[in-house]
């Protein structure tokens, strides 16, 4: 099958799949990291299927809006590749960049590196971070049915894997949790360089957000 009707196929299925997902989650969430992945595969030596089929696939099937299975994901995304006969070799890298993307697996020592997941982890990443990121926190914030702000909870950007899966934190924490820590873990040049200013602008939110709330 050509690769331009692999990718319509698959951006079918996505689509399908996330029509009712949470929103910093959904459909559009998967269209800009698709987005990002593709520019910056520009810029690497990579297979350019490979990281649009996980960039599209990547949160097909979230352990965390499905009990905590960390292998749905993957098996999902497996079961629609093989349905659409995508080689075995293509469909094998896609479940591990699925399985090694999260910033979760990040706490592990890390099972497996190729240039197509730093690619699309940077992608994933970038849409954590800046404007879209903000929005993101405080809608799955709001999602979870969490605090925005309580100044006697304080962050703690030391968690644990188990800590930082099942905390119930208020969303702002998150930034000191999760989201300002991610511009120093960018893998490709590009990324790092689109990450500083989305860095930057978070920033200076959470700056103007503590001398409304302080
Ligand atoms: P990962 O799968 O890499 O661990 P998540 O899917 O948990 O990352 O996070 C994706 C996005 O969901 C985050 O970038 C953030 O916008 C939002 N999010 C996740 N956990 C929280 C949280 N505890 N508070 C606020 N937002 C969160
Ligand atoms: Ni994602």
């Amino acid at each position: 099958m050509p690769h331009a009707e692999i990718i319509q196929k698959t951006v079918a299925f996505t689509r399908k799949t996330l029509e009712n997902a949470e929103g910093g989650h959904d459909w559009w969430h998967i269209h800009r990291v698709w987005t990002n992945a593709k520019k910056i595969a520009q810029t690497e030596r990579c297979s350019l299927l490979v990281v649009e089929l996980a960039a599209l696939l990547h949160d097909i099937a979230d352990a965390k809006f499905h009990k905590g299975d960390e292998e749905i994901g993957p098996k999902t995304a497996g079961k629609f590749l093989r349905s659409i006969n995508v080689d075995q070799q293509i469909m094998e890298h896609v479940q591990q960049i699925i399985r090694n993307i999260s910033f979760k697996a990040s706490f592990d020592k890390p099972k497996f590196y190729s240039k197509e997941l730093a690619i699309v982890q940077d992608a994933d990443r970038l849409d954590a971070m800046g404007a879209i990121g903000i929005a993101r926190a405080f809608s799955y914030g709001g999602y979870k049915g969490r605090e925005i702000y309580n100044p006697e909870i304080e962050p703690n950007p030391n968690m644990t894997k188990e800590e930082y899966k099942n905390s119930s934190a208020p969303s702002v924490n998150h930034f000191y949790e999760k989201l300002l820590l991610l511009k120093d873990k960018m893998n490709t040049a590009t990324g790092k360089q689109l990450a500083e200013q989305r860095h930057a602008f978070m920033e200076q939110y959470l700056e103007q957000f503590f001398s409304e709330v302080k």
